[in-house]
């Protein structure tokens, strides 16, 4: 399953077909580092990833970061097992660092409706970070509900099911190295 090069994968009846490829996704990871890289100079922020989706994601930018910075992970559930949104955000682990002053930027692997952003921010605030952005590889932006500012975007996509590069379909599919985005009846 996980072969480079795999321009589909079949989930049951379901059919996904490649959206971006390993190639595409390093190279836009490399630029959005870049220009972090350049706007964060002499600064050290502390990168956010938001698990599980964001973890590959969040790897590959750090690697393309050239100034120095700091990384911590927390939890949020509000998928459950399916492909449609439960609408409820749970916080399922807490940051281990201290943000107080900080320069902080979440890492998301999709912005969807925008909900699990809005929660992050509001938890942030409170913890009063020096400044805040979010970085997140793909937003759909007709989803969004939510009146939101995401910083750094990889790519905007289809308002569509996707899956591969840490992004799962009841938790599964994770590992592949490429997105594939739902076929639907009519594409
Ligand atoms: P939001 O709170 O509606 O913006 O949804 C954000 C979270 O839902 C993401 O961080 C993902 O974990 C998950 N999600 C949203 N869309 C997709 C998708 O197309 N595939 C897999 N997970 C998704
Ligand atoms: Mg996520």
């Amino acid at each position: 399953m996980n072969i480079k090069g795999f321009d589909s994968v079949i989930v049951g009846d379901e059919k996904f077909k490649l959206l971006f490829s390993e190639e595409q996704i390093q190279k836009r990871t490399e630029e959005l580092a870049k220009q972090i890289s350049d706007e964060y100079k002499n600064r050290v922020p502390v990168f956010i990833g938001v698990l599980n989706g964001s973890f590959l994601f969040m790897s590959d930018l750090i690697r393309y970061v050239t100034i120095d910075c700091e990384i911590d992970f927390f939890k949020l559930s509000s998928y459950g097992d399916a492909k449609i949104s439960s609408g409820r955000v749970k916080l399922l682990k807490e940051l281990n660092c201290d943000v107080n002053g900080r320069d902080i930027i979440i890492v998301e692997d999709i912005v969807d409706t925008g909900l699990s952003v809005k929660y992050i921010e509001k938890l942030f605030k409170k913890h009063q970070p020096k400044s805040m952005r979010v970085v997140s590889l793909l937003v759909k932006q007709d989803s969004l509900k939510y009146d939101l500012k995401i910083d750094y975007i990889g790519f905007n996509i289809p308002s569509k099911f996707v899956i591969g590069y840490g992004l799962d379909y009841g938790q599964k599919y994770r590992n592949l190295r490429s997105i594939y985005i739902l076929n639907e009846i009519g594409d």
